[in-house]
């Protein structure tokens, strides 16, 4: 399937039974307010580096559990936005392992912080807004039923999205390949949702094998 996108299609096929890009599920009733909210978000996103992978976040979040809470799909869709504030915290991926407890809780930290501020800055519903937070800050690790469906949708979409992001930093030398198949990995096996785990192995092993042909085409 082809995706539909606005600005640059995603670097690989998307596979058959993934979801269409940017499709609510049909039979769901959405709320106004998340309807008018949704194209808004993907305003806010539009120019962050990794937007294909926010938007496939929110996609896999309704694949995964299609009856997901609405805040649930607004926090998969914004759940990294920290990284669009300056000053926030850095990983030295060369040497610190990717499952850093600091760096990861430092970062779905900040984006717990920064969500809400944003949601509530453009006049989102508060109710949302004090929603969103507990998710975002589980997304690295899961923990709770929310924290674990969040878990997935990111890791889901990331292995999905950024098998060149990674084999980017390995091209221009800021980690060694292993380190590059290491964050693949643990995107793959962190994940505690069953449903999402099983999804989440199998694009673990399609974004290895993306990886590793960009490698070869050095
Ligand atoms: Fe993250
Ligand atoms: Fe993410």
């Amino acid at each position: 399937m082809q995706a539909s996108h606005s600005l640059r299609p995603p670097a690989f096929e998307i596979e058959s039974d993934a979801p269409a890009w940017r499709v609510l599920p049909e039979g769901r009733d959405f709320s106004p307010e998340f309807l008018e909210l949704r194209p808004q978000i993907f305003g806010w996103i539009e120019d962050y580096y990794d937007r294909d992978h926010l938007t496939r976040a929110g996609d896999w979040m309704l694949a995964v559990e299609p009856e997901a809470p609405e805040y649930l799909v607004v926090a998969a869709l914004l759940h990294d936005l920290e990284r669009k504030i300056p000053g926030g915290p850095q990983l030295e991926f060369a040497t610190v392992p990717w499952s850093d407890r600091e760096y990861n809780d430092a970062h779905a930290g900040r984006s717990a912080v920064v969500v809400p501020t944003w949601l509530t800055a453009f006049g989102a519903d508060p109710d949302l807004a004090l929603a969103v937070a507990q998710p975002i800050r589980e997304h690295e690790f899961g923990g709770s039923p929310d924290g674990d469906l969040m878990q997935a949708a990111d890791s889901i979409s990331f292995l999905e999205t950024n098998a060149d992001l990674i084999a980017g930093w390995v091209n221009t030398g800021r980690c060694t390949p292993e380190k590059g198949v290491e964050k693949l990995r643990w995107m793959g096996e962190r994940v505690r949702h069953p449903e999402g785990g099983k999804i989440a192995r199998r694009y673990m092993e399609r974004s290895i094998r993306q990886f590793e042909e960009l490698q070869t085409e050095r």
